[in-house]
């Protein structure tokens, strides 16, 4: 076997918050930031993550709307996301799901980076949502915490490029880390029936690098990668560690927050894939039975 080389890997980050606080809006300023930045073309969306290039330095976004996959990431024992970035409308501060991402985050240990949206609406009160924060733990770093508040406007693109840099900054408290060579492992982030291509699964990989040609279970379907694609559409050979890839060859579709895994051979996939399909059949006929 290769020797364990640990390198660099981009942060994974998921974008939280209250329903109609600006988590899309966010993500599309971003990437619009992002691509006029440093790309001719405009990119085109295909997959619910991406990665954007900050200063030589990549980060991968988590497109998850709500906190559902999130979730359903947690209940199966996985862990998708490095920093989480909460959004907050600076007009209508913090909601019931604002508290529910912060609990969420908190359960997964997960570093919390708020952004501080709509700053550009007259009714905008940045100052009573650090307050309203505090009650839940999170205190600004200008008040004595440690916790870094961006006031942001999605709609002006404003605050995005500290964003960016203070995400940038949390990464580089936290050492992310991984090994590009070795067989690929990682989460299945969402999945959906193709007409034309069949089952085609999003996933993260988080260590490894993951190849056309391997074998790999997902959950408990297996399938041999015939196609690659990244957060552009287009066709890639390979997927190193914090990328996001679609993935094409999977017999069934796999549910979002599975984990992944290539195996050696085809026949190991079906053996691991057919007891975890057993083994939910056990649990589900368990959770039928109380
Ligand atoms: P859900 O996915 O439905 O939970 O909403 P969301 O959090 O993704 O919010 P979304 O981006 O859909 O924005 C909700 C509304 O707020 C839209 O009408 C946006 O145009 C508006 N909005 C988002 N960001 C800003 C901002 O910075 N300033 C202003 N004035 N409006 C904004
Ligand atoms: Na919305
Ligand atoms: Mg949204």
């Amino acid at each position: 076997d290769a020797p364990e080389t640990l390198q660099e890997r981009p942060p994974v980050v998921t974008v939280m918050g209250h329903v109609d606080h600006g988590k899309t809006s966010l993500l599309d300023a971003i990437r619009r930031t992002n691509v006029t930045a440093t790309e001719a073309g405009g990119i085109t969306q295909h997959i619910g993550a991406y990665q954007v290039k900050v200063k030589n330095r990549k980060i991968t976004f988590l497109d998850t709307p709500g906190h559902e996959a999130f979730t359903a990431m947690r209940a199966r024992g996985a862990q998708a996301t490095d920093i989480a970035i909460l959004v907050v409308a600076a007009d209508d501060g913090v909601m019931p799901q604002t508290v529910e991402a912060i609990n969420h985050a908190k359960a997964a240990g997960v570093p919390i980076v708020v952004a501080i949206n709509k700053i550009d609406r007259p009714d905008a009160n940045p100052d009573r949502v650090k307050q309203q924060l505090t009650e839940y733990g999170l205190v600004p770093e200008e008040w004595g915490g440690d916790t870094i508040m961006v006031p942001v406007s999605a709609l002006k693109k404003e605050g995005l490029n500290e964003l960016l840099e203070m995400t940038l900054l949390t990464a580089d408290m936290m050492e992310l880390k991984a090994n590009p060579n070795r067989p690929a492992r990682g989460i299945v982030i969402e999945a959906q029936l193709d007409k034309g291509r069949g089952p085609v699964a999003t996933m993260l990989v988080q260590k490894g690098t993951l190849k056309v040609g391997d074998n790999l279970v997902a959950g408990a379907v297996y399938g041999r990668v015939r196609a690659l694609f990244d957060d552009k559409g287009e066709r890639v050979k390979s997927a190193e560690p914090s990328m996001p890839v679609e993935v094409l060859g999977l017999s069934e579709l796999p549910q979002a927050g599975d984990i992944f895994q290539v195996v050696e051979d085809e026949k190991l996939a079906r053996q691991i894939a057919t007891l975890r399909q057993e083994e939910r059949r056990q649990e589900e006929l368990k959770a039928a039975g109380k």
